[in-house]
């Protein structure tokens, strides 16, 4: 296992899980209509994300990858749902209420283990991996996704050299080199505890990228 692994697993253990939101992303809520209509929206890197419950809602089947057992466990039981656990691939499968939770490493996913995926949503995924990391992530998530789905991805942008991260700053450049289309949504200052302690300037940016063709056809 590799050392990013440990990072994260240990966060779960020692309940440092500042980036769980407990309610849906407003973002997601504002612009979930880009993700189409009612299909199997992928969520990688899910944690116990509320936005799997909010796209169920709105009549998505949903499918989270996620490292840490106790998220998967704590994401059911929180909401009162039976999933029993049971092998898929090389990940474990738990399965409710129309939302499956995949555990395990998301690069060892493979596509018949998510199934038909018609879009996917990113939020403190490609943000909470390290440079060389992430266009392998991309990479993958395109596998697992299909070339036409599309995603909605935030992202946070700064300085990165005044700033250790995760979250990393990730921009619109390095979106373009991995994925075909990318349309920005949204722009607006944030904050969060690091950024404040530093005074850094942080921006928030929903994109939607890929799932539409540059020509009609
Ligand atoms: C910053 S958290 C965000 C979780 C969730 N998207 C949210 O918005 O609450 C990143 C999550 O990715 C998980 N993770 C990190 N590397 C992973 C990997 N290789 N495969 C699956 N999950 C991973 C971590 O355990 C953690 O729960």
């Amino acid at each position: 296992m590799g050392m990013d692994a440990e990072f994260w697993l240990s966060r779960w253990r020692e309940g440092r899980i500042g980036f769980h939101e407990g309610r849906p992303n407003d973002l997601l809520v504002s612009h979930a209509r880009a993700l189409g209509p009612p299909g199997r929206v992928l969520v990688p890197l899910s944690g116990k994300t509320e936005d799997m419950a909010y796209l169920r809602s709105l009549g998505h089947e949903v499918v989270g990858i996620e490292l840490a057992e106790a998220a998967a466990e704590e994401f059911f039981r929180e909401h009162g749902l039976e999933a029993a656990p049971s092998p898929r691939g090389a990940l474990v499968e738990r399965s409710a209420g129309g939302i499956t939770i995949l555990q395990g490493d998301f690069f060892d996913a493979r596509p018949e283990d998510v199934g038909a995926i018609t879009a996917f949503y990113d939020r403190a995924a490609i943000v909470a991996l390290p440079p060389e990391l992430r266009p392998r992530y991309a990479a993958h998530l395109r596998e697992l996704a299909g070339e036409d789905a599309p995603g909605l991805v935030i992202c946070f942008e700064y300085p990165q050299e005044r700033m250790a991260g995760p979250p990393f700053s990730v921009g619109e450049d390095e979106l373009r080199r991995y994925f075909p289309a990318v349309e920005r949504l949204e722009d607006r200052r944030t904050e969060g505890p690091q950024s404040r302690a530093s005074g850094i300037d942080m921006r928030e940016r929903l994109y939607l990228v890929g799932g539409h063709r540059a020509e009609p056809i």
